[in-house]
């Protein structure tokens, strides 16, 4: 019998022939046109996987603060729900539930007076999520200023020169005043008198970041919360807090339960997380959580027919994956509030015997010691042949993603290096990292010609 594989057109070989044979993989891959032929599944994965190798591990992304590791029976339930649409809740309105048991669990962790009636959702990380929290403070100063008659053109958000970009965007895009109060001295978080210093009657609200993208460092809530009270008896201005906690969020209620950062503060209104950072799910989930239902403004609230039956939707985008939705309560409800302190007790752990293993080193100074998110930064205290910036990029030699990077205004002076110990950095690979390090540090030494290079290579934080 013929066999129709063997002969005839390459089409037909293609499917059958040895993967790394294939006519197709013998060409460079399609980069700037769609090409005109299909090809195989098997030669296209193949294809797309092979280059991703170079990609590297995001086990050794010690930059990110991303999740990279999750159980198997959380893949497949996000395997099982690839195909759902978040905004789809008429259609899924079981996974609709889920996210709203996520919402009040978290507005239960953060203490909120009627946690479970409050008002919150899913986003796809704490970028939309603090978008989100931004509005609802713009939308509550507006309508204060309108129904005392007074101008409400020229809002203002005061926030430490520490926060994330995502809220020099929120101020950008909505166009809002980004007041920013800069680091002085040793400061590594935003001063709490001067954040209150720097509001007036155009302030819809003051940021506090549980902890820092730049060193870990919580920022303290309880003193600016106080700072603003004094405010409001010399002035009478009530600004509210939105705490962006993008990590803290989902570390300080676990490890710091003492800590009051949250809706224990009546001046906190909202507070946002990333569930795909220490809430243990892969990118991109996010979450935003009011205080009250009144401290969204309805008009954020948009209700929807065309899906059928009539849907509040409260997000930026429309579209959006369930699966991260599904982990993020198969999470909570499989690890409970046990779990997530067990994990992240363990990397605070290694945060604090890698610490203490490079503070011995000899050039290094911690910035603080793993205090808050089991984060460390240091800091070069010697005159070297080299950077923090060169040692980055040779630690890439093994794979590890080490960033080093300037403090922001008006630090910009120091130049740190930061390692972010999430749920899968173990102390043995600690051990593999420092290593790695001291090895670099000798290399330096042999090399008197070496000069320092004193930027990077553009790692984002
Ligand atoms: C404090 C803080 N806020 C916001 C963000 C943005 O979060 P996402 O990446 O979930 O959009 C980050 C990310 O690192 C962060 O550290």
């Amino acid at each position: 019998m013929k066999e129709n594989h063997a002969e005839g057109s390459s089409r037909w070989n293609e499917a059958v022939r040895p993967i790394y044979a294939r006519e197709r993989l013998l060409g460079p891959a399609p980069r700037h046109a769609i090409p005109a032929e299909s090809m195989a599944p098997s030669t296209a994965y193949h294809l797309i996987h092979d280059e991703l190798i170079f990609d590297g591990s995001s086990r050794f992304n010690l930059a990110t603060f991303c999740s990279t590791w999750m159980e198997p029976e959380a893949h497949k339930l996000m395997a099982e729900t690839f195909d759902k649409n978040m905004i789809d809740k008429d259609e899924y309105p079981q996974t609709a539930e889920l996210e709203m048991r996520c919402v009040h669990m978290l507005a239960d962790l953060w203490h909120a007076p009627r946690a479970a009636e409050t008002i919150g959702c899913s986003t796809i990380g704490s970028s939309e999520a603090c978008m989100l929290g931004g509005l609802a403070l713009k939308w509550r100063w507006r309508e204060r200023m309108r129904k005392s008659g007074k101008a409400s053109d020229r809002p203002n958000l005061v926030m430490g020169s520490n926060t994330q970009v995502c809220w020099h965007k929120f101020a950008r895009y909505w166009d809002v005043e980004a007041r920013e109060v800069p680091l002085t001295g040793d400061e590594v978080v935003t001063n709490p008198e001067r954040a209150a210093e720097a509001c007036d009657k155009n302030t819809i609200g003051v940021v506090a970041v549980l902890g820092s993208t730049f060193t870990g460092h919580y920022e303290d809530v309880t003193a600016l919360s106080a700072a603003l009270d004094r405010l409001q008896e010399r002035t009478g201005l009530d600004v509210p807090i939105h705490v962006d906690g993008a990590s803290g969020g989902f570390v300080a209620p676990f490890l710091q339960p003492e800590l009051v950062w949250d809706f224990r503060l009546p001046r906190v209104k909202s507070i946002n997380t990333s569930g795909h950072k220490y809430g243990l799910v892969y990118p991109g989930v996010g979450w935003v959580v009011w205080r009250e239902k009144h401290d969204l403004h309805h008009e954020l609230i948009f209700n929807v027919d065309y899906l059928g039956g009539t849907m509040p939707t409260l997000a930026i985008n429309f579209s959006r994956p369930a699966s991260q939705v599904v982990a993020q309560y198969y999470n909570l409800i499989r690890l409970g509030k046990a779990g997530y302190r067990e994990i992240h007790r363990a990397c605070h752990e290694v945060a604090i015997h890698l610490g203490k293993r490079i503070a011995a080193l000899g050039p290094f100074e911690l910035l603080g010691a793993a205090g808050n998110l089991p984060v460390l930064a240091w800091r070069l205290t010697k005159q070297t042949n080299w950077s923090l910036y060169d040692l980055s990029d040779r630690l890439r030699d093994r794979g590890w993603q080490v960033p080093a990077y300037r403090l922001p205004a008006d630090r910009q002076d120091v130049v740190v290096q930061r390692v972010v110990v999430r749920n899968g950095f173990t102390r043995d690979l600690s051990e593999m990292l420092l290593h790695d390090i001291e090895r670099h540090l000798a290399w330096f030494e042999s090399q008197p010609g070496f000069k320092p290079t004193m930027t990077g290579a553009g790692f984002h934080h």
